[in-house]
């Protein structure tokens, strides 16, 4: 096991050499935060839907589009597609779990409408600066004053918006959709339908929908896919029991093929699965992942806890040298990796496989170790590039609460408020971990055992050094309570 920083020392969690060159940080970070903001790649292996793109390009001239659909159903390729396509301008943010926070999704969704209005960021961002938080009303308006001064027609693509569980988060979106300027469209694309005044919307015929049955493959559409775009040799029938099985879902399409091409039986294939997509999924994976060589079995399975992956990354995981070859290797291979950049420097699994592959890996024998053994190297090499909120996340997940405290601890500064108003820095979803498991130093320096409550009362106690952000986390921690840092707290006290 790789040698962890482990007492309280100003020594420890001290980062590599390396990550002290200037700017070092800051360009890793911007580079994930940019591919956020990017129309996801396109793959020569797309099969374009002409019918699709037509419905989207008309249903986005209402003021929302809803685009719901279970996972996997090919929301974000056919988006991406369109996106492509129109002549409208559009903007896009992919939003993740660390995004539920006013200040953090408004900073993205300003950033999308810069790409298509720029300069608007530069007059509405300095509201977003003030120590005492603007509400989102007095956002939202600012940002409809400005485009409603020079209007035109764009969109702005929020995909994933199902990871967006914060009610008031829910408001002041709905609160812009009440009052969208002339000429902006809304497109939301997410695996459940978000609780915003639809039924107000849809009345008013403000509201267009695409839907599962929608995104269904057709005979005909799996028919070109498997044999031209994929260049399997089907017969039609097995084609027909195919989209039957898999009643059109893209991703059981998409495995089944990954397994044909690597030989699979058709007859065979076919015969085993069934059942709802879980099962399909569970199922074809696995014939997937049996026909892998061992190393690149190895390799999914190990890297499959890494919510973003990059070569270096993965090597570090992995403790292999070939991390790069790999993850461009599973990209030719359509293996559900997408190129989160145009270097091909960052990449992320497709989330149905990663969860599938992250099951799998658990289950191995020896696996819980192995999975916190994993976590512990990402870790350590996060640290080392200044991705704290990634660090304390993967310390945390490899139960190293203390770990995560002194991460934070030893970064407190550099991470540039990454307590106070981290969750503009790193987002309150890693955020009330980060202040947790600073929390937790501060309990664990106290010499007690945190409690709820502890945050509140903390700004009169602690070592000097961390009496600068003392307020800042026991007023992020109350605006945030929801119980999670306190449970985290308590896991973590000694
Ligand atoms: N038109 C298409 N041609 C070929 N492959 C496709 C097409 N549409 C989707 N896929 C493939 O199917 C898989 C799922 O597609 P996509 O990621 O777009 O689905 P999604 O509905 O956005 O999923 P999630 O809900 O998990 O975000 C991907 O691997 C994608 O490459
Ligand atoms: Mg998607």
């Amino acid at each position: 096991m790789r040698e962890l920083p482990t007492g309280t020392g100003a020594a420890e969690a001290r980062p590599s050499d390396a990550s002290h060159r200037p700017g070092a940080h800051v360009r890793e970070r911007d580079i994930l935060l940019a591919t956020k903001l990017r129309v996801p790649r396109s793959r020569p292996d797309i099969l374009v839907r002409p019918r699709l793109l037509d419905r989207v390009e008309e249903a986005a001239a209402r003021e929302l589009l809803l685009v719901s659909a279970p996972a996997g159903f090919g929301k974000s390729t056919l988006l991406a597609e369109w996106a492509r396509a129109t002549n409208r301008p559009v903007g896009w943010v992919s939003l993740d779990s660390d995004d539920n926070d006013q200040v953090r999704l408004w900073r993205y969704l300003l950033a999308a409408v810069e790409q298509v209005h720029p300069g608007l960021q530069e007059r509405v961002l300095p509201l977003l600066d003030t120590p005492d938080q603007p509400t989102p009303e007095a956002v939202v308006t600012a940002i409809v004053n400005e485009l409603t001064a020079s209007p035109s027609e764009f969109a702005v693509v929020l995909d994933d918006y199902h990871v967006i569980e914060s009610p008031p988060l829910q408001t002041s979106i709905a609160f812009l959709l009440e009052r969208l300027p002339p000429g902006m469209h809304v497109v939301i694309a997410g695996g459940s339908d978000p609780p915003l005044p639809l039924g107000r919307m849809r009345g008013r015929g403000q509201l267009a929908e695409v839907r599962a049955e929608d995104l269904r493959f057709t005979r005909e559409e799996a028919v070109a896919l498997l044999r031209e775009i994929w260049g399997l040799e089907l017969p039609e029938q097995s084609v027909a029991v195919l989209e039957e099985r898999t009643e059109g879902w893209v991703t059981g399409l998409q495995l089944a093929a990954l397994s044909l091409r690597a030989g699979s039986d058709p007859a065979d294939l076919i015969r085993g699965f069934s059942g709802g997509h879980r099962y399909v999924l569970d199922y074809l994976t696995g014939e997937v992942l049996e026909r892998q060589p061992a190393d690149v079995r190895r390799f999914l399975l190990d890297t499959s806890i890494l919510e973003r992956l990059s070569g270096p990354l993965c090597d570090a995981v992995t403790g292999c040298s070939d991390g790069q070859q790999m993850l461009e290797g599973l990209e030719r291979a359509n293996l559900f990796l997408v190129a989160l950049d145009e270097q091909r420097r960052w990449y992320r699994y497709h989330r149905l496989f990663a969860d599938l592959l992250r099951v799998r890996l658990q289950r191995q024998e020896g696996g819980a170790e192995r999975v916190a053994e994993l976590h512990r190297s990402a870790a350590a090499w996060c640290v080392d590039r200044g991705l704290i909120d990634d660090a304390v996340r993967h310390a945390m997940a490899a139960g190293e609460a203390r770990w995560a405290a002194r991460i934070v601890e030893h970064r407190v500064d550099e991470a540039q408020g990454l307590v106070h108003g981290y969750s503009v820095a790193i987002g309150w979803g890693a955020g009330i971990l980060a202040a947790a498991a600073l929390l937790t130093t501060i309990m664990i320096n106290a010499g007690r055992p945190p409690r709820r409550g502890d945050a509140a009362r903390s700004t009169g106690e602690g070592t000097p050094r961390l009496r600068r952000h003392r307020t800042a986390i026991a007023a992020d921690s109350q605006r945030h309570a929801t119980g999670g840092w306190v449970r985290i707290c308590a896991s973590a006290s000694v």
